[in-house]
């Protein structure tokens, strides 16, 4: 087999490569369990398809549950069928693939499924000669790797004497940082820091390696990636699903320990690293490393002041369908303090970040799925508007990396809109993986799986690494272990999350940039058929902002500059005497009055329940009307008819 052609990558690897996997036997332990069937087993199709898998390859399943070679073969030739992501499945090359999964019951604490594993292995060498190269995939609760590794040791199945030996472990990586450096300790026992392969799957996604792509592969980005250029840096992991069927360990982890401390850190680190000398593995991976050691470490009063937790009530979800709160979920706690939220403002201490501002937030049951990056450069100074008539306010450039759904990278900038004044607007460079490249869906397994067959560690998670992570976590969990949530639950299943979020970074004199897609504005009535180019324009203009129960968001009298479009919840309307004249919710707008003609409000609003509110300013207004000015008279007609007042004629 010729180890240099060149093979076109399978669905879910985007890149060519000119290099087959290893030959080798992969053994995987818990291989009756839901990442075998979910991920595993497509990812490993799709390498087989795309032709990247060595023809010297075996797969080995061993678990508790009892089954043999041909109900195990039958069992995945039933789950593939759910779970491939092939845009076609070929069932023949299935029925080829299919031949090289083999199966043996044990249990794993059994010295004897070990030999009998010892012999699978040998026999299954001997025919496909696989060169003692061994990959062992502990898709297996943590609490057996200890197990599993020191009878691998004691019975010689892992001491190849050729070939390399390597092992895959699945997170959690521990539960706090004692137990990671105990669990580090343990492995080390066991294997060599080289022989260790800790997945994260966000490592394994396209448009995150693709931050290293993009910012050392161009010369533009390295000159302007510092406290000089940059005022700061927002990660959101926003998602649309709740805990479902996962209450017994969400309730053991919560989203800091789920999400933050290990697949945000992971971004954090390729966005913010000191740039390598090569690509090689341990190049990045000491980057990273360093990076996150440069992490300052907070103290109680500052994970009081940096940081905020949430956990979500009863509310509904993405597709309006009723949500239960996470107390309600199974295997919950009633009384639970686990946070499903959780929003973090960190600092680097080191040359290029000091004093940046890195604003890290992610949840659970929230009214959007989307992972982002945003990094905010800073003012330009206030040229445009001097001696001018148009009003230019000053507007940051923004970089968004769009991690997922949408998979892309955007340049917001201003430019000068048509007509005779010198009048600027955010306009937008963009590019999206789907329009540049053959899309294709995988797993994210498929890189992960093949980089640890021929040996590189690049995307995998190094002692130290993991180590570092959880001193960063370590005195935020000490202090809300300590002070648990007096306020839980603070934000409505398909809501915005937690007000404290946006009050954090707005202390900061700040505010967070959410990409709103044109799905969601089209949901609210006032925006329906209005046009792509208006509504691409809106939601790169729109402010949002969270109100609490009882919260004044307008007051009767005030010159207000700025109308309001309520996204999820409800307020009443209040005359001078502070009657309630009025309620709207979901879908309604308010404000616009003051936006039309500038006069005083006309009445007082307040939000009677958690309210997730869009925000239009006037300045906005008038250049997002430019690409639709009907708008204008669609918007003015409900004034008129809702005020009974009369507006001039533009
Ligand atoms: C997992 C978490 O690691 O990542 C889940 O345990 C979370 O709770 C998931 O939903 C998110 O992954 P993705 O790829 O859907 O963003």
């Amino acid at each position: 087999m010729s180890s240099n052609l060149i093979v076109q990558a399978p669905e879910g690897i985007t890149k060519y490569s000119d290099r087959l996997s290893d030959p080798c036997i992969m053994v995987i332990f818990g291989a009756s369990g839901d990442l075998t069937k979910r991920l595993l087993m497509p990812a490993l199709f799709n390498l087989y398809c795309g032709g990247l898998l060595s023809s010297e390859f075996a797969i080995i399943g061993i678990a508790f549950d009892n089954l043999d070679t041909e109900s195990f073969r039958k069992k995945m030739t039933e789950d593939i069928k759910k779970f491939n992501t092939r845009k076609v499945f070929d069932e023949n090359q299935w029925n080829e693939f299919v031949e090289k999964l083999q199966y043996t019951q044990g249990d794993f604490s059994d010295p004897e499924a070990y030999k009998r594993l010892a012999v699978l292995i040998n026999a299954t060498e001997a025919k496909l000669k696989t060169e003692g190269n061994t990959l062992f995939y502990m898709a297996t609760p943590p609490s057996v790797f200890e197990l599993v590794s020191s009878n691998l040791q004691l019975s010689g199945v892992k001491n190849s004497e050729k070939g390399w030996v390597r092992a895959i472990f699945e997170k959690p990586f521990g539960h706090d940082l004692k137990s990671a450096v105990d669990l580090n300790r343990l492995l080390l026992k066991h294997w060599k820091e080289e022989q260790i392969y800790r997945i994260d799957h966000y490592l394994g996604k396209e448009t995150v390696q693709n931050i290293l792509a993009f910012r050392f592969a161009n010369g533009i980005f390295e000159p302007l990636w510092n406290k000089e250029n940059i005022d700061h840096i927002q990660f959101s992991v926003m998602e649309t699903v709740g805990v479902e069927s996962r209450g017994k360990y969400y309730e053991t982890a919560g989203v800091l320990r789920d999400m933050i401390q290990n697949h945000m850190f992971q971004m954090l680190a390729y966005l913010c690293m000191e740039p390598p000398s090569s690509f090689k593995s341990d190049a990045i991976r000491n980057q990273k490393s360093e990076l996150l050691d440069a992490v300052r470490i907070m103290t109680p009063e500052m994970v009081r002041t940096h940081t905020v937790r949430g956990q979500y009530g009863p509310g509904k979800k993405w597709d309006e369908s009723p949500a239960p709160g996470y107390r309600q979920e199974p295997d919950v706690s009633p009384t639970s303090n686990t946070e499903t939220f959780a929003c973090l403002k960190l600092f680097i201490d080191n040359w290029r970040w000091d004093g940046v501002p890195i604003y890290l937030r992610s949840g659970k049951n929230l009214w959007k799925r989307g992972t982002e990056i945003m990094v905010q450069f800073k003012n330009p100074p206030d040229i445009l508007s001097r001696g001018q008539s148009a009003n230019n306010a000053r507007v940051p450039n923004r970089l968004f990396f769009h991690i997922q759904p949408d998979q892309g990278i955007e340049l917001r900038v201003q430019g000068k809109s048509p007509g005779p004044t010198m009048s600027t607007q955010t306009i937008n460079m963009r590019f999206d993986y789907s329009e540049s490249f053959e899309s294709s869906r995988g797993t994210g397994y498929e890189v992960l799986l093949y980089n640890c067959m021929i040996g590189d560690a690049t995307l995998f998670s190094r002692t130290d690494l993991v180590e570092t992570a959880w001193r960063i976590a370590q005195p935020i969990f000490d202090v809300w272990e300590k002070e648990p949530a007096s306020d839980f639950p603070n934000y409505p299943a398909g809501g915005w999350g937690p007000k404290k979020t946006y009050d954090l970074i707005e202390n900061d004199g700040r505010n967070w940039v959410e990409v709103v897609s044109r799905d969601v504005l089209e949901k609210i009535p006032l925006f329906k058929d209005t046009g792509k180019i208006f509504l691409y324009n809106l939601a790169i203009n729109l402010r949002p902002d969270i109100y609490a129960p009882g919260d004044f968001i307008i007051k009767k009298g005030e010159v207000g500059t700025e109308m309001f479009i309520i996204s999820s919840g409800s307020v009443e309307v209040l005359d001078e005497q502070g009657k309630i004249i009025n309620t709207m919710s979901d879908g309604a707008f308010f404000g616009e009055l003051s936006l039309l003609n500038a006069s005083p409000r006309t009445a007082s609003i307040r939000a009677t329940s958690d309210c997730d509110i869009f925000i239009l300013a006037k300045k906005d207004f008038d250049r997002v009307l430019k690409t639709y000015p009907e708008f204008l008279g669609k918007i003015k007609k409900i004034a008129e008819e809702r005020y009974k007042v009369k507006l001039p004629t533009a």
